[in-house]
């Protein structure tokens, strides 16, 4: 009895301690935890402002040169080299010391920033052929009538100014390989082909083309499926004028001798370019890797595109 007596008053007790007591004080403890917590919160966001900031631009800057290092080796590598080095003849190396360290501005007498010499060479072109160079640098950006976004543009012009930290950071001897190579594919990016490349076997089948999409991947108002502009239109004009390579005005109209059918030879010519080189255009490259960028369909819509060009 005298024990359920105490048993039911220690409950009471305990009860009155949780129920009553406690929480009047665990509420006020909870207050006053959350405010000093805020006041941290505060102070540490506040410390680490400038920090964040730093981690946001650099995260921001680093994808913008992974996604320049896949637009330099669809675009630009087949003229200056997978890792910028240059192609004798072709067109001058990029990655070397003196572009990074003002000697070659200096001689150019250029008096702004490498970033804006890089960004406005790149836009613009050299449209003009010179005795060094006889296949002029292609105009790329869309401002100028090429096929890449100002993004785009300036998402390569990071990638190729990345080159210069090597050199800045005091290795100026680092092999050129090293500076170059692209930050590693993420996760995300290795699983990338979304699509099934055509490949660069002339005999596939393809679908039936719708010439409006073609003509949207020619001119780069349509990205190709690995999600890069292709810049044929960088190379070829549809008007008659030569940039880089010939005009593709008239192609439809144009059998070499050998080929069965103008499809066949579209196609040959867009995935395996080295195979039948037009007279007058030899050892200037067409890049050879459109058939790892184009799925059948793509390829099927630019032929179909080009067949309208009589
Ligand atoms: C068809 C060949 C070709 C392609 C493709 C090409 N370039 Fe060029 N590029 C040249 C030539 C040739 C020159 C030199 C032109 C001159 O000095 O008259 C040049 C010059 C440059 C220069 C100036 C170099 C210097 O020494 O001042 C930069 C920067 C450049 N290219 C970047 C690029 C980028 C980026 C791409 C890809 C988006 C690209 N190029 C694609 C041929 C090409
Ligand atoms: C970096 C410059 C460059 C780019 C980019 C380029 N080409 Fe070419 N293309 C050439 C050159 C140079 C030739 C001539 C040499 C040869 O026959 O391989 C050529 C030849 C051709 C021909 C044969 C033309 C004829 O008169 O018989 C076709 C068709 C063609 N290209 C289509 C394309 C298409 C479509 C694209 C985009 C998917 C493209 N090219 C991208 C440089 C380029």
């Amino acid at each position: 009895m005298s024990e359920n007596v105490n048993e039911s008053r220690g409950k009471t007790l305990f009860q009155r301690l949780f129920t009553e007591l406690l929480p009047i004080e665990q509420r006020a403890l909870m207050g006053t935890l959350v405010f000093i917590a805020i006041i941290l919160a505060v102070g540490w966001v506040a410390l680490n402002e400038p920090r964040r900031m730093d981690i946001y631009t650099a995260q921001y800057e680093g994808r913008s040169i992974q996604r320049g290092a896949s637009i330099f080796v669809t675009n630009c590598s087949s003229c200056h080299g997978a890792r910028g080095e240059g192609i004798a003849g072709v067109a001058p190396a990029l990655n070397t010391p003196e572009m990074f360290d003002g000697t070659h501005l200096a001689e150019l007498g250029w008096t702004g920033t490498l970033e804006d010499y890089l960004l406005l060479t790149v836009a613009a072109g050299r449209p003009a052929r010179s005795a060094d160079w006889p296949n002029p640098m292609p105009t790329w950006s869309q401002d100028y009538g090429g096929p890449m976004r100002p993004d785009e543009v300036e998402d390569v012009v990071n990638f190729i100014l990345n080159w210069g930290l090597a050199y800045e950071e005091g290795y100026a001897e680092a092999p050129a390989e090293e500076a170059a190579a692209p930050a590693a594919p993420t996760p995300e990016e290795e699983e990338a082909p979304a699509f099934e490349p055509v490949g660069t076997d002339v005999t596939v089948a393809l679908p039936e083309g719708d010439p409006a999409r073609g003509e949207a991947l020619f001119l780069g108002t349509e990205s190709a499926p690995d999600g890069a502009p292709l810049g044929c239109q960088a190379c070829h004009s549809l008007d008659g004028s030569v940039l880089v390579g010939p005009s593709l005005q008239g192609v439809a109209s144009r059998l070499p001798e050998g080929y069965e059918s103008i499809d066949l030879y579209l196609h040959e010519a867009i995935v395996a370019p080295s195979a039948y080189i037009v007279p007058g255009f030899e050892g200037i490259n067409m890049p050879d890797n459109f058939g790892e960028r184009l799925d059948a369909q793509s390829l099927a819509d630019i032929i179909a595109f080009l067949k309208t060009q009589e």
